[in-house]
């Protein structure tokens, strides 16, 4: 068999992606190109992302960036073996441009079209930058999503846990408000935890100690503001104290919850060689969440991979990868009949 080229397309969220990607006969991928045009700037006054301005911004975008993205990878629409688009989860208004400009690619080229689940895109990743074999155990924490997923397969995914409540990004980014840091919060909170004493506050840490793998932070947050609120004015130690004691929660929160994961997986597979757990998603760039995970591994022996972050955060390669993938196992979709999804799970 011969090597797979196809074009990716990304558009659940804020960022407008395109990508070119390979799959040589051997399995190994190979990312040929790869744009991505974050939309920061347009949310970044709201303190959020507006589904309106999101979807808008994709229109305006996409058709450039698929142009770039051919270009850079030194192809055309006819080169391409495949298209693959992001169907869901995420925000319609951007989704419905990403599938709608995909189906028409395909229907035009006669070429198959892959619709793609954004979190199955999270989930192979690994694959694509580490050559990483079924099964594995992936923690997803970005601004959407807190998901702990056991990969067995293309297309094949148990969900070991969830948050109940806020995703671990989303109470950054609430916490950072809280605090008057901007956005996106994470970064800020990050930075401003370095000046501070992780041990000056005892903040709450739900579910530790529960045997099922859930997530839960809005206990969190509401005793973030509890402490803000008690401390008037609040100044830039306060801050950094507040941010640093939060992460030390955090920390302790997914090291419980984590670590009940690897001992299930390891359970499960007792015979497995090299059992590793993936991080992806945003909050993945988080350098204390990173040591905790690799301290965590490392005490269960199991492999840490922590793909580069621009592949952690939202792009089109991973969608194009998991596109190939679908297309290795010979899943295609029909263009159409694919309809964007904003809840699939
Ligand atoms: O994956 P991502 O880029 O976008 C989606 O949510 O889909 O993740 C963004 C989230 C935001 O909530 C942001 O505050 C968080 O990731 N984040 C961080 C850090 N960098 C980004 N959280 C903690 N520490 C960081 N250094
Ligand atoms: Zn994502």
């Amino acid at each position: 068999s011969s090597s797979l080229r196809i074009l990716g397309i990304e558009t659940s969220c804020d960022e407008t992606a395109a990508s070119v990607v390979v799959r040589h006969p051997d399995g190994q991928g190979e990312i040929v190109s790869d744009v991505v045009l974050s939309q920061l700037e347009e949310h970044s006054a709201f303190g959020g992302v507006v589904p309106e301005i999101a979807a808008r911004a994709h229109v305006e975008a996409l058709d450039g960036l698929i142009e770039e993205a051919l270009t850079r990878a030194g192809v055309t629409l006819a080169d391409v073996d495949a298209i693959a688009a992001t169907s869901g989860p995420g925000l319609i208004g951007g989704l419905l441009v990403g599938l709608m400009t995909g189906k028409a690619i395909a229907r035009a080229s006669g070429k198959p079209l892959y619709a793609v689940n954004h979190l199955e895109g999270h989930a192979l990743t690994a694959r694509l930058t580490d050559g990483l074999s079924f099964p594995y155990l992936m923690l997803l924490v970005s601004g959407g999503h807190t998901q702990l997923v056991l990969v067995k397969g293309v297309g094949d995914y148990e969900r070991w846990g969830t948050t109940i409540d806020d995703a671990l990004g989303e109470a950054f980014d609430k916490t950072a408000k809280l605090l008057g840091l901007p956005y996106p919060g994470g970064p800020a909170v990050e930075k401003a935890a370095c000046m501070g004493d992780a041990t000056r506050f005892d903040f709450p840490r739900p579910l530790v100690g529960e045997s099922r793998l859930d997530f839960s932070f809005s206990g969190l947050k509401t005793a973030v503001r509890q402490a803000a609120t008690a401390i008037q004015p609040l100044t830039e130690q306060d801050i950094a104290d507040i941010c640093a004691s939060f992460q030390r929660a955090i920390s302790r929160t997914l090291k419980d919850r984590i670590g009940r994961g690897l001992a299930r997986f390891s359970e499960r597979f007792p015979d497995l060689p090299e059992p590793a757990l993936v991080v992806a998603g945003g909050v993945a760039a988080n350098l204390v969440l990173r040591s905790t995970l690799e301290e965590l591994c490392r005490d269960h022996r199991f492999r840490f991979i922590a793909p580069p972050l621009r592949l952690c955060t939202d792009n089109a390669a991973m969608i194009a990868w998991a596109g190939l993938e679908r297309m290795a196992a010979g899943m295609p979709d029909d263009p159409l009949a694919v309809a964007p999804r904003s809840r699939w799970p």
